[in-house]
């Protein structure tokens, strides 16, 4: 009985809150007071504010929706978006979103599979890190300072044009935003090489929940582990991140080759679970299952795409794969080599691409659906076969019919 109570009591102060907050210009108008008296420079702050009125509002805050789901008029919204130029506006929206009761939800790329950057069920306000999006390279130390605002193709992007043998090990989709993603660890097509993108991380700077501004001595060695893994959004806000870059070859090698039932994809993708982790540290291979028309009879099958990158040569990859995986036949005609930079538009599906497309942050991935839900787990012993004849069949449902499965091949440095 007490326990009920105490469940329920806030929830009803919640929505009380959130009622008078709507209806009140006066609690609005008292925030924005806030954030003018406690910004160092109130004309400044002044420009990156939007309320729910400004006629902008509605384009900011849907400029990184990259889930319809959280698009419907009934998806609670922000009363402010702010929009921080420096450091100084964070600490000010802050200080102020705690006086006021307010949460605050952070966002960077807005890839949030849940949009956890953009909505709330209390009242909230979103600091959006848009304008916080600088890359600084230092190739003669092989370090870069990223803003959390960056997105992954303008970090790729920027690295790519200093060098052809430095490179940052993380994802694929390069809309993905920087502080998200670090915050959440970071897998991708370097990971079993390096690591995790966030094993990468050698400081940061992060303004804390009293306003302070930490750098990787002054949080302490226990904040630093949990801001890299821990979750976006729990610790604080993360404006930058010094990361290692790594090395890559000049040429590396890609390749995809796609097998349906007819062609043996079960006992394929049965098989890669055993070869794929135990392939040398310069391999990524993921294999990717989805229901399609035959292109023969047009009855529904089962597509396995089966992608991989190479920190190496043709001549040394097709070898290694035909005694590693002699069923896949892999042959030099399916391989290209390329750059580490080409290979990130090859893997993102986007080899008709110029270079230019990672600085698009507005574009839509063919990666991503625009309305997905999407959910990760560990695979930790191979799935029989009959259990992927049980999938196919799942899949052949017809409300499966946009559905598809990934696998990712961890081992090499992740097995440490
Ligand atoms: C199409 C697509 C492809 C993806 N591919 C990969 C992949 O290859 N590898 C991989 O590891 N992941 C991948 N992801 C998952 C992605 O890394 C996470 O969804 C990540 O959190 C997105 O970061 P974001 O900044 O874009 O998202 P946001 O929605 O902006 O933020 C995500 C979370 O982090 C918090 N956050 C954002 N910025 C900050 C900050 N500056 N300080 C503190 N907290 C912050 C937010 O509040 C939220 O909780 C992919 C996701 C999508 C949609
Ligand atoms: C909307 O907000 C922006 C940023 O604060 C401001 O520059 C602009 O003048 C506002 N527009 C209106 C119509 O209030
Ligand atoms: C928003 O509109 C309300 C009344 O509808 C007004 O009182 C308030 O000043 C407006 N705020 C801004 C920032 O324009
Ligand atoms: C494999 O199939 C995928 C998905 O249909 C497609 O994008 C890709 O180009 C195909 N690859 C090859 C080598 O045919
Ligand atoms: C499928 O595998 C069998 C052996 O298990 C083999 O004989 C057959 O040729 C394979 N089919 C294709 C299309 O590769
Ligand atoms: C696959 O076939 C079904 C009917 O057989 C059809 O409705 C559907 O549009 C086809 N899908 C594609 C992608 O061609
Ligand atoms: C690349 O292909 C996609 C989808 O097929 C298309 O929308 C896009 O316009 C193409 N881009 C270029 C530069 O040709």
């Amino acid at each position: 009985m007490k326990s009920l109570l105490f469940s329920i009591s806030p929830f009803i102060f919640v929505v009380l809150f959130a009622l008078s907050w709507a209806t009140s210009a006066y609690a609005d108008e008292s925030f924005l007071d806030c954030l003018s008296l406690h910004s160092k420079d109130y004309s400044s702050i002044s420009k990156v504010v939007y309320t729910q009125n400004n006629s902008s509002y509605s384009s900011v805050l849907e400029s990184t929706i990259r889930n319809f789901r959280f698009t419907a008029p009934t998806t609670p919204k922000p009363l402010v978006i702010v929009t921080p130029l420096d450091v100084s506006h964070i600490q000010a929206t802050i200080y102020c979103s705690r006086k006021h009761g307010l949460q605050i939800r952070t966002r960077s790329g807005g890839h949030d599979f849940e949009g956890l950057s953009y909505v709330s069920e209390v009242p909230f306000v979103i600091v959006d890190m848009v304008n916080l999006r600088s890359v600084d390279i230092d190739v003669k130390n092989r370090v870069a300072w990223v803003q959390s605002g960056a997105v992954l193709g303008e970090l790729y992007y920027k690295i790519a044009a200093t060098s052809n043998t430095l490179a940052f090990p993380a994802g694929l989709c390069p809309t993905v935003g920087i502080g998200g993603y670090l915050s959440g660890g970071g897998y991708g097509i370097l990971f079993r090489k390096y690591g995790l993108a966030t094993d990468n991380v050698i400081d940061a700077q992060l303004v804390d929940v009293n306003g302070r501004v930490l750098d990787r001595k002054s949080m302490g060695e226990d904040l630093f582990w949990a801001i890299r893994g821990g979750g976006g959004g729990s610790f604080g806000i993360v404006v930058a991140w010094k990361v290692q870059l790594v090395s890559v070859p000049a040429t590396m090698t890609v390749f995809s080759i796609n097998k349906t039932l007819e062609q043996n994809a079960t006992k394929l993708v049965h098989r890669w679970q055993s070869v794929a982790p135990k392939l040398p540290d310069g391999f990524y291979s993921g294999v990717t299952l989805t229901r399609v028309n035959s292109s023969q009879d047009g009855k529904k099958t089962i597509l396995a795409s089966f992608h991989s990158s190479f920190l190496g040569g043709i001549d040394e990859l097709v070898p290694l794969m035909q005694e590693r995986f002699p069923e896949l036949g892999l042959v030099r005609e399916d391989c290209i080599e390329m750059s580490w930079i080409e290979s990130i538009l090859y893997m993102g599906q986007l080899s008709n691409e110029t270079l230019d497309i990672l600085l698009d942050r507005t574009f839509q991935s063919p990666l991503l659906s625009p309305s997905f839900k999407s959910k990760s787990d560990y695979v930790k012993k191979p799935i029989p076969e009959i259990a992927f004849q049980g999938l196919w069949s799942k899949l052949f449902e017809e409300e499966a019919r946009f559905a598809s499965l990934s696998f990712i091949a961890y081992g090499g440095i992740m097995d440490e």
